[in-house]
């Protein structure tokens, strides 16, 4: 088992709509998963190997409701993992590439078969901040993705940059499906996965 800490995170600790800002880091041994019961637990990959182990986490995506993400810390990167609706993702797959600021189909920032599972880092690719949207109740933006408090972008439901000033896509770390419901980032550096 991993230790799995929760931490009150915020780029901008006086913005109250960062107050809720939820990460979970992986670390030493033991275990918390109780806190809250959408927040999965980590495991490392290989408790022998400090670097393997900070280089690999597993995740389960089982407690992730539909049409909520939750925040994974993936070598000390806010990781997004968001379990998408049937009408995210038809949103997502109809959008026009000739209207995208950095044009990616929806198909290429998914897993085949795991449509529903959208993992990207979550942060700004104009300077960094952390965006908003990870839930519901948070500012998504017109987009129905993430919101960037710091300057305004917005990003869609696959996690492309609708509006700027980012220039870019949200990134896509390396990871592979182990199940239907479990993940492993940064696995595709280690396995090829
Ligand atoms: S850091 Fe996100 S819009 Fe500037």
């Amino acid at each position: 088992m991993t230790e799995v800490s929760l931490d009150h995170h915020s780029p901008k600790p006086k913005d109250p709509t960062r107050r809720d800002f939820l990460i979970l880091t992986a670390g030493a041994l033991g275990a918390v998963g109780t806190a809250y019961f959408t927040w999965p637990f980590i495991d490392s990959m290989n408790p022998a190997s400090d670097v393997l182990a900070q280089s690999t986490i597993d995740v389960d995506l089982s407690p992730i409701p539909l049409g909520q993400a939750i925040t994974v810390v993936w070598r000390g990167k806010p990781i997004f993992i968001r379990h998408r609706t049937p009408q995210e993702i038809k949103v997502a797959e109809q959008v026009p590439l000739s209207e995208l600021i950095d044009p990616e189909k929806d198909q290429e920032r998914v897993k085949k078969g795991h449509d529903q599972w959208l993992i990207v880092v979550g942060i700004c690719t104009h300077l960094g901040c952390i965006p908003t949207g990870n839930k519901p109740t948070e500012n998504r933006g017109k987009y129905g993705g993430w919101a960037c408090p710091c300057h305004g972008s917005l990003y869609d439901t696959s996690g492309r940059v609708r509006r700027g000033p980012a220039p870019a896509n949200l990134h896509i770390p390396p990871y592979t499906f182990l199940t239907t419901t479990k993940i492993r980032i940064g696995a595709n550096e280690v396995n090829n996965g």
